[in-house]
């Protein structure tokens, strides 16, 4: 894992978030070839779920939503994890995360723990210029009186609660979504309406999303900030069980798609007191990481939880008539849940090598090439000859145009070129030399055997697509 992490930093894929500042835990930056290898990921899905699929519609909802959103979805009541605070050292970890459950994992000490309190992993935030920072008086010697821009009220001195005048929670209260699952949810009717889709379909969305983890841990695989690639696919509530097997197989057809093995993919049944508050039936995809066998996506089958609980809250209908009949009922659904970053890390580890080449020790990241950031590599053979310069500059523009992420490199001699690319995953290294001057072939190097085979300028192209 730590040589992973590091030839991230250190090739560009990603780096701490405000590192220049010490950092933020928990917040990754995805530097120019960690974007690119992101993007790749991203625009696979989207193609593969959506844009190839008639049956499937994606939309881009706003992060931040009505806070009724998440009263309704359960995750104001719900969404937590059990907390517990050393009282020697005052760290907080998540309690069913320690190795030992009466060890302070940071001072060492046992026996310091309380008991362990639910912390909402949601991130609040106001909406326009409000703020919440009380100020306060006493009123009597039992009462005093608390005055936010929202709102006066009066609290018990011995019992903390209020007495009189709070009202409910204040509307310039939102969250930092946690899913993006949400934003399909309340763009069902819109979509519905818009569309007239038949059943079984689906709505897909990618974004962020952000979870105030009490321990960020493990690279980016779990992180305060990361991207989700959702769909939630509406079925006939007898049909979800062919819609469930459907997916679980997609989904490892996908995973097989962005090159991870399948002997390192498992399937975990989610045990019922294991599944979230919505779901009826949860598969966890397991990956073999370097930390350990960890979860990498969810298929959830989340009935009709979710636009059960917007038509009761919105007083909306979410009833969808079946085409010429008088047949209504809310959707159930199946959902598909994928994180951006933990498929990142699985891509990662799979393609991270290490080999030997003339008795020296070679790491390369063998990405399937339709991954790898950069396609090919475009080098003159000696950086100080114009001859070899200008040819090599023709051969880039017309792989670039071609190809799109074709990458000039002219840095040090060609050895150190070729383990600078193997590291950040190229395909191929064309090296234009003397002889192409004469025979207009050049040297195309192969990142996993390392041969370099002579081709024709003519036939490039099509050699390294
Ligand atoms: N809408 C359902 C949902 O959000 P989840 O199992 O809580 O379900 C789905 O999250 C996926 O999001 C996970 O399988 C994982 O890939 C990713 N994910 C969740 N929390 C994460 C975190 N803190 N850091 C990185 N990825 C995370």
């Amino acid at each position: 894992m730590e040589e992973i992490v590091s030839l991230c930093k250190r090739r560009g894929f990603i780096y701490q978030g405000s590192d220049v500042y010490g950092g933020l835990a928990g917040t990754w930056d995805y530097g120019p070839l960690g974007t690119t290898l992101k993007r790749n990921i991203m625009d696979l899905w989207w193609n593969t779920f959506v844009q190839d699929r008639e049956d499937m519609f994606g939309v881009d909802a706003a992060i931040l939503m009505n806070q009724k959103v998440w009263q309704a979805s359960g995750h104001v009541d719900t969404f937590t994890d059990p907390l517990v605070e050393c009282s020697s050292c005052e760290g907080r970890f998540r309690a069913d995360k320690l190795d030992d459950p009466n060890k302070c994992p940071a001072c060492g000490k046992t026996g310091t723990f309380g008991e362990a309190r639910q912390f909402n992993m949601m991130f609040k935030t106001l909406v326009g210029p409000a703020d919440e920072m009380p100020s306060s008086k006493k009123i009597s010697d039992t009462e005093i009186e608390v005055t936010t821009s929202y709102d006066t009220f009066r609290i018990d001195m011995t019992t903390g609660l209020p007495t009189r005048g709070r009202k409910d929670a204040n509307p310039a209260i939102s969250y930092l979504r946690p899913e993006t699952a949400q934003g399909i949810f309340t763009n069902y009717k819109n979509v519905v309406d818009s569309f007239y889709p038949d059943l079984p379909f689906g709505i897909a969305q990618q974004g962020k999303a952000f979870r105030n983890e009490i321990s960020p841990r493990d690279f980016v695989f779990r992180s305060r900030e990361f991207e989700q690639m959702e769909v939630e696919y509406f079925v006939h509530p007898d049909k979800w069980e062919e819609a469930f097997e459907q997916w679980r197989k997609d989904i490892h057809e996908f995973l097989e798609n962005i090159g991870l093995p399948s002997d390192k993919i498992h399937e975990l049944e989610v045990p019922e007191n294991d599944r979230a508050h919505y779901s009826k039936r949860t598969i966890d995809f397991e990956f073999d990481y370097p930390i350990g066998r960890e979860e990498l996506l969810g298929l959830a089958y989340r009935t009709d939880f979710d636009l059960g609980n917007i038509q009761r809250v919105s007083g909306k209908t979410m009833e969808y008539t079946i085409k010429g009949t008088n047949e209504r009922f809310i959707p159930h659904v199946i959902e598909p849940s994928f994180g951006v970053e933990r498929a990142i890390m699985a891509v990662l580890t799979s393609a991270y090598t290490e080999d030997e080449v003339n008795g020296e020790k070679r790491i390369y990241l063998k990405f399937p090439q339709h991954l790898a950031p950069v396609k090919v590599a475009v080098s003159p053979l000696l950086k100080n000859k114009p001859e070899l310069v200008s040819k090599a500059r023709e051969v880039y523009t017309m792989l670039k145009k071609e190809l799109g992420n074709v990458m000039w490199d002219d840095n040090g001699n060609i050895g150190k070129r070729y383990r600078r690319q193997d590291e950040i995953g190229t395909p191929y290294c064309v090296v234009i030399d003397f002889d192409t001057l004469e025979d207009n072939a050049v040297t195309v190097r192969d990142r996993d055997t390392t041969e370099q085979t002579r081709v024709a300028i003519t036939e490039l192209v099509d050699s390294v697509r």
